[in-house]
């Protein structure tokens, strides 16, 4: 095989990436930013590797999660902490659940372009480029907003430095204290609505009432008072990913600096296109989306593409079926892994399955339909013997009316009222602290199955 450069891509068709119209001045743009500091360096993007080989062998959880985009105007601090936040409790309920670390992966510092179903939006007769993400162009409805503009990217690497920087320092300055952390577990399950985690809230306390008096405290085990954070966006734009590509002078490789790990999209993951070309030659984790078009050889050509010494921990596939098709498609795809005897963590998207137009013209997701297809995942991992690694969100901390239901009710008639989001729909906090004592009932199930399995 010829050596990898960081470019080839450029020799593979490409879709779902924006035409700039000023050559020079993206040029100018990709010079820059291959002057800027990685964002990322290669050892923790090794660490995370080796924590989900940890989650392929079933000794660990991973919890992925984050805006569907992060945007530029949405973008403070508060929304960064919620986030984060809300994370660290869904990961101290799933620890409890899964009796295994959690390893914690933000769609944040870096989730900025997006694909789209179609190339172009009509609005009262008019038809515009549709918005990329705000990376690429810009929401509004105007021509001149959805001009593309490699400006942009430097932006959304400044915006990203800034993020990583302050959830670098939330993930060590105290902020993550596992008592802190449970403190704010405990808000929610004091709500009446949410009396049916409240008993698992209990015992986590108790656990960690006993450690304490055990002599376990955060001042003497920095395991209690930290945590590690990493962050992943799909690796879409790969003028941006280009630039950030360097060599790690430890190992001679390359390594994408833009993000820990990066993901292929449902939507280029063609055998041959540039998306996979590019992600094949970089170290980092790399997550594939693996949807109902994904056929077994397919699968089997990705896999052996992306992870062709079969590392542990190098691959996550991100299964996004919708709810209802997990159980003719998952089956498929799992027995072809297994009989390649691949090395792969198995994670579940129930997000992108699942988005609907509700009456009221808002798309949206129910809370039903996201809880059904993690379900089906675990039960279907429970009933071939095989691993169910994690699960990928799209959430915010914040109080937001995006998605339908949970216990907390969103109503369809409720969605106009705090609609924030600039791509899909989001679990709001609640919504997804609920979803995560779900998913801790589940993976305890698994366990159990796992254990009366090996007698
Ligand atoms: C996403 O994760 O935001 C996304 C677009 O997902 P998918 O490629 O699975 O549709
Ligand atoms: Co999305």
């Amino acid at each position: 095989m010829t050596e990898w450069h960081k470019s080839d891509w450029r020799n593979k068709p490409r879709v779902q990436m924006p035409e700039y119209m000023d050559e020079a001045q993206l040029s100018a743009v990709e010079a820059k930013l291959a002057q800027y500091p990685p964002l990322v360096f290669a050892g923790e993007a090794r660490s995370l590797k080796s924590e989900l080989a940890a989650v392929s062998r079933g000794e660990a959880f991973l919890l992925q999660g984050g805006d569907c985009a992060e945007s530029f105007s949405e973008f403070s601090a508060d929304l960064i902490r919620d986030t984060f936040k809300v994370m660290l409790q869904m990961a101290m309920v799933l620890t409890y659940g899964a009796k295994v670390p959690v390893v914690k992966v933000g769609r944040m510092a870096g989730q900025f372009a997006k694909p789209r179903s179609a190339p172009t939006e009509i609005k009262d007769g008019i038809e515009l480029p549709s918005y990329r993400g705000d990376i690429i162009n810009d929401l509004p409805f105007t021509s001149d907003a959805r001009i593309p503009n490699p400006q942009k990217m430097l932006q959304a690497y400044t915006q990203s430095a800034a993020t990583l920087n302050l959830l670098r320092a939330f993930s060590k300055g105290g902020f993550a204290d596992i008592h802190q952390v449970h403190a704010w577990t405990l808000g929610f399950t004091d709500r009446e609505e949410a009396d049916q985690y409240r008993d698992m809230a209990g015992r986590i306390s108790d656990a960690l009432d006993f450690m304490q008096a055990a002599g376990l405290t955060s001042e003497t085990n920095s395991e209690l008072s930290t945590v590690d954070f990493y962050t992943s966006h799909e690796a879409l734009l790969l003028e941006y990913e280009e630039a950030l590509t360097r060599v790690d002078s430890t190992t001679g490789k390359w390594l994408a600096g833009s993000g820990h790990m990066i993901w292929i999209g449902d939507r280029t993951r063609q055998l041959d296109g540039a998306h996979v070309q590019f992600c094949q030659g970089v170290q980092n984790p790399i997550g594939l989306k693996c949807g109902p078009t994904t056929t077994e050889e397919d699968l089997k050509v990705l896999m052996n593409k992306l992870n062709p010494e079969n590392e542990a921990g190098r691959l996550t596939l991100i299964a996004r079926f919708g709810a209802g098709k997990v159980s003719d498609n998952l089956p498929r795809l799992i027995r072809t892994v297994q009989a390649e005897g691949a090395n792969v963590v198995w994670s579940c998207d129930p997000m992108h399955g699942n988005v609907i137009k509700s009456p009221s013209g808002y798309k949206t997701r129910p809370f039903d339909a996201i809880l059904s297809e993690v379900q089906d995942f675990f039960a279907i991992h429970r009933a071939e013997g095989t691993i169910p690694g994690g699960v990928h969100f799209e959430m915010t901390g914040k109080d937001v009316t995006e998605c339908t239901g949970g216990v907390r009710a969103v109503t369809d008639e409720d969605l106009s009222s705090r609609y924030h989001t600039a791509c899909d729909p989001r679990l709001n906090a609640s919504q997804a602290l609920e979803l995560a004592f779900l998913v801790a009932e589940e993976l305890g199930q698994s366990a159990q199955t796992r254990q009366a399995a090996a007698g």
